[in-house]
């Protein structure tokens, strides 16, 4: 007999199901006895709100009571009946509970006080039991089905792109290396370097650090697609917006210049943003009052002008603010910030490439809104990136975020095949290695662009969580592969 006969408290909570029999499923949050009578609120994952299981001890044992602790699954039938506190509309009177899985409470890690998210962290297995990830993660689920649910729409090809590659052509960052050499005694060459021919692959391959290239490949014969897969780049870097292995989205798009590549990402952004505000309300409503509290424990001067709901609306509703890079070192440059020496990084010269600190300025204080920066100096870019006339800049974009700083990285792709190989060979890039890449450029050449949206930035944006360890289930940092 199949055991799943469960309704879901999600459906239980949309309408009145009084009289109704019904049985739920679920972990205790918390029970307290009242009158004789024991209130168990019960969470199966479906929705952030509990429902209140009422247990009258005439009926239920006293053994299975006790068992009824924080964090124990349970199995309830009972009969949905209007509730008489003010809490809910409806509970379920328990006409029989069985306990599925017990959780001693003197073990048990989670309790109904409040955990610190750097305790959470710690056991990752279980943070997905509380309210706060709980949340996190139906909003992460809303955000990737939006994100398939828009270029499906458009009509884009969802393209998987290889997860292990040989090529690091792009140089966005230092690869992790896959092998099956055995470490201690790899084969050598006659030179003494290690002899990749005798790996798996015949060649040194690594985990891949974007899907761009082979997206470019398959956007010059469907012209619209998007890849949306696990992406490691093995930095260093401890910060709050990096993890090791982070899932992008790489739209890419035959026949597009880089004004049309700006307004398809901007159109996007509003779009999956929008789609939460519409799918997940109760959990974005829980998450705003989260994020107030912690603003609430900042100085005041370090507190963010806007709520967490205000701030997606308000995001969703203007327009984002375009500028070069050269208009950009001039208002950096030129702000009091740079004059009283605030910037830990000072702007002084065109040409360097901007900190997270200098992105954060644009964004909150000097114009308060998304960013879509362009056209940046060549030289801190990808080769890839279209040169433009002045033979200084490229057609960059990159889309900068409040609180987050970059959270879309693009541009425009040199479609002329000339420009790009001498370009390849001005960075060092051997193009025998990329013969596939150039042939797109080649055979049947046309303008294309394309943009990566680092997915766990943009959850993290959407649920307000500072944190990037902290919207991605088993977060992938230095020092950090537990789970
Ligand atoms: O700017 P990036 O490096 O661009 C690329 O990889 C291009 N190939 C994209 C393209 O044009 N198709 O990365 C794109 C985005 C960043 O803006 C950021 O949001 C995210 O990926 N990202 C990271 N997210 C989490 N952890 C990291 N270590 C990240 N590195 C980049
Ligand atoms: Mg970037």
């Amino acid at each position: 007999m199949a055991f799943n006969k469960r309704i879901k408290i999600k459906v239980l909570l949309e309408k009145d199901h009084s009289g109704q029999k019904a049985t739920v499923m679920g972990w205790v949050r918390t029970k307290r006895n009242n009158k004789n009578v024991a209130f168990i609120a019960l969470n199966d994952g479906s929705s952030i709100t509990n429902f209140q299981i009422v247990a009258d001890p005439n009926l239920i044992s006293d053994d299975i009571l006790k068992r009824a602790t924080t964090g124990a699954c349970l199995k309830i039938e009972g009969t949905i009946v209007a509730s008489q506190g003010s809490g809910q509309q409806t509970e379920l009177n328990a006409e029989h509970i069985e306990v599925l899985g017990d959780a001693d409470p003197e073990k048990y890690p989670l309790q109904p006080k409040k955990h610190s998210l750097e305790f959470l962290r710690e056991i990752a297995h279980l943070r997905i039991r509380t309210n706060t990830f709980g949340a996190v993660f139906r909003v992460r689920h809303a955000l990737a089905y939006a994100v398939h649910k828009y270029f499906n729409d458009k009509g884009f090809f969802y393209i998987h792109t290889p997860i292990i590659t040989a090529s690091d052509a792009e140089g966005a960052g230092e690869t992790f290396k896959v092998t099956t050499l055995d470490l201690k005694n790899p084969p050598l060459t006659e030179r003494g370097n290690i002899d990749f021919s005798q790996d798996f692959f015949e060649r040194e391959t690594n985990l891949t650090v974007s899907g761009q290239l082979e997206g470019e490949l398959a956007a010059m014969g469907l012209a619209e697609i998007y890849t949306f897969g696990p992406t490691f780049r093995a930095e260093n870097s401890n910060t709050t917006r990096h993890l090791a292995e982070f899932w992008m989205i790489e739209p890419e798009m035959a026949f597009y210049d880089a004004e049309d590549n700006q307004n398809l990402a901007e159109d996007f952004l509003k779009y999956v943003i929008s789609y939460a505000l519409e799918n997940c309300k109760e959990d974005l409503e829980f998450l705003d009052k989260r994020a107030a509290e912690e603003e609430n424990a900042k100085k005041a001067d370090q507190r963010s002008e806007m709520g967490l709901l205000e701030r997606l609306r308000f995001v969703v509703e203007n327009e984002f603010q375009r500028l070069t890079y050269t208009e950009a070192i001039e208002i950096l440059r030129n702000s009091n910030h740079n004059k009283k020496k605030k910037f830990q990084y000072l702007v002084e010269n065109w040409g360097v490439d901007l900190q997270s600190e200098h992105e954060r300025y644009l964004v909150e204080k000097h114009f308060k809104k998304p960013v879509i920066l362009t056209d940046y100096p060549k030289d801190i870019k990808a080769f890839y990136m279209r040169q433009n006339e002045d033979g200084k800049t490229v057609a960059a974009m990159d889309i900068l975020f409040p609180g987050i700083g970059e959270i879309v990285g693009g541009s425009q792709r040199e479609e002329r095949l000339e420009l790009l190989t001498s370009r390849m060979e001005e960075m060092g890039i051997p193009a025998e290695e990329m013969w596939w890449y150039l042939d797109t450029r080649r055979f049947g050449s046309t303008p294309h662009a394309g943009f990566g949206l680092g997915f766990e930035r943009l959850v993290q944006f959407v649920t307000g969580m500072g944190n990037i360890r902290d919207v991605i289930a088993f977060p992938r940092t230095p020092g950090h592969a537990e789970f």
